[in-house]
């Protein structure tokens, strides 16, 4: 039998339907103990009773909840050793040459605005490093300098995607392409990273769900990469690369490369970039000051559009029209990233050093995580990422949420879920830390894992 509960619950519901706000109002208060909340989410009201955007919605960082949780127990006193951010200068302070450079550009008055588009002086030697790194011929017009890659994934998005468009990502993805790429109403078909075959991509399959995608439905606006990778530091292999040019080629579908992490690379892995062997496919690269530069809070990236074809063209004269719609990023860290790629030889020991040590110490924390009952991780050659998979049939715990909230609350530990990359079931640890510090912190981990053993 029906209660009366469930009747008013019905009676909401058509009002909510026929969008009557007063009906809703009228009815919703002769029901006053029904929860409407569940009801009202559900994107018929938000214009009506919200202020914010249908679109807003998609722009959220699921990894909140946990920084949340750290700040309270820091508050409280409690001493987080925090594994959770790729934030290469709090253990690697960013190179002398460089600060040195931004203080020069301060003295020398360059404190005003830029041109939007970015300083000449950077956007030449950006054009310059392609030349001398990977044999690309292109001038500074090729190249939009931004705030940072994260910047430019916003314009990008813009750029090219509408309601209803479809990109191609890859699972585990960086976190916020995701949200970008919903902001601009467009949803992303994903294809695995095969952790497998070592995270590499298995170009039969992307190829085969490309041609089924195609039948009857528009084909996808770009195909995004990552490489070397975050979350599992994967470096691609040159074949794996030259598979995906080719199917772009083949579709006609606009490659885009984040190479931001392109100099960090380890374990003897050789990187290839894209703008090597995309010679006349129209594609992207982004880049920046971040990571092998180690000067994330200097908040400069660009983006690199090589080609001289009509669809390079036309992406790029929107990006600088994007770059026109705002204000430059920091002048003075635009000239202090100029001077910095400039001085080969200072950036060259610096890169040399950080490196070496990544490599030592993303090493050392695989070694440890692989002797686990708990965690197994496939070895990382690039970024300074470990992305373990966690044993969740040996434990109590059942999920990679569940597993991060108790190392915070437990042990003081955070590192940061799979899910936020897509891929439950594991967790990611930044491994910059010393050595020690990592291979500490990785039997503290079994510890937690044994406490909560199934
Ligand atoms: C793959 C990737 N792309 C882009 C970014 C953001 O770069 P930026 O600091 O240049 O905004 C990050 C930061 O961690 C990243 O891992």
């Amino acid at each position: 039998m029906i209660c009366a509960m469930q009747i008013k619950a019905l009676v909401i519901f058509a009002a909510l339907k026929i969008q009557s706000a007063i009906f809703v109002q009228w009815v919703y208060r002769f029901s006053t103990k029904i929860p409407i909340y569940c009801l009202v989410q559900n994107d018929i009201m938000p214009s009506k009773q919200s202020i914010l955007s249908k679109r807003s919605k998609f722009v959220y960082n699921v990894l909140e909840e946990d920084d949340r949780l750290a700040q309270k127990l820091s508050s409280e006193g409690k001493n987080i050793l925090k594994l959770n951010r790729g934030d290469p200068p709090h253990y690697f302070p960013t190179p002398k040459y460089m600060v040195d450079a931004y203080i020069d550009a301060l003295k020398a008055g360059k404190t005003g605005y830029s041109m939007n588009r970015g300083v000449p002086e950077l956007r030449s030697e950006v054009a310059k490093r392609f030349k001398r790194l990977y044999g690309v011929d292109c001038d500074e017009d090729s190249a939009i300098i931004t705030q940072g890659v994260s910047e430019t994934i916003g314009f990008m998005n813009a750029a090219l995607i509408d309601e209803g468009d479809r990109a191609i990502l890859f699972k585990p993805y960086y976190t916020i392409y995701i949200p970008e790429l919903g902001l601009y109403g467009g949803t992303a078909l994903i294809e695995e990273y095969d952790e497998e075959s070592g995270w590499q991509i298995d170009t039969d399959k992307l190829r085969k769900n490309i041609k089924s995608e195609l039948k009857g439905a528009k084909k996808p606006k770009y195909i995004m990469l990552t490489n070397p990778n975050n979350p599992t530091g994967t470096v691609l292999s040159r074949n794996v690369l030259e598979e995906i040019v080719d199917i772009a080629n083949e579709h006609e579908i606009f490659l885009i490369s984040d190479e931001i992490y392109d100099e960090i690379v380890y374990n003897k892995a050789k990187f290839t970039s894209i703008s090597q062997i995309a010679k006349g496919v129209p594609h992207a690269i982004l880049n920046g000051a971040s990571k092998g530069y180690d000067a994330t809070g200097f908040r400069v990236g660009y983006i690199l559009i090589p080609g001289n074809d009509k669809t390079s063209s036309e992406v790029r004269a929107k990006m600088e029209d994007f770059a026109n719609a705002r204000l430059c990023p920091n002048a003075p860290a635009q000239y202090a990233f100029a001077a910095g790629l400039a001085n080969q030889k200072e950036h060259g020991k610096a890169i040399k050093h950080m490196v070496g040590e990544i490599e030592k110490r993303v090493n050392a924390c695989t070694d440890e995580i692989n002797k686990s009952e708990y965690l197994s991780t496939v070895r990382p050659n690039g970024a300074f990422y470990i992305f373990p998979k966690v044993r969740m049939e040996k434990l109590k715990i059942r999920s990679d949420r569940d597993f991060v909230d108790g190392l915070l609350r437990e042990e003081h530990i955070q590192v940061t879920r799979g899910s936020g990359f897509g891929a439950s079931g594991h967790i990611r640890l930044v491994a910059l830390a010393e050595k020690e510090v990592l291979t500490s912190t990785i039997k503290r981990i079994n510890k937690f894992c044994e406490r909560h053993k199934a």
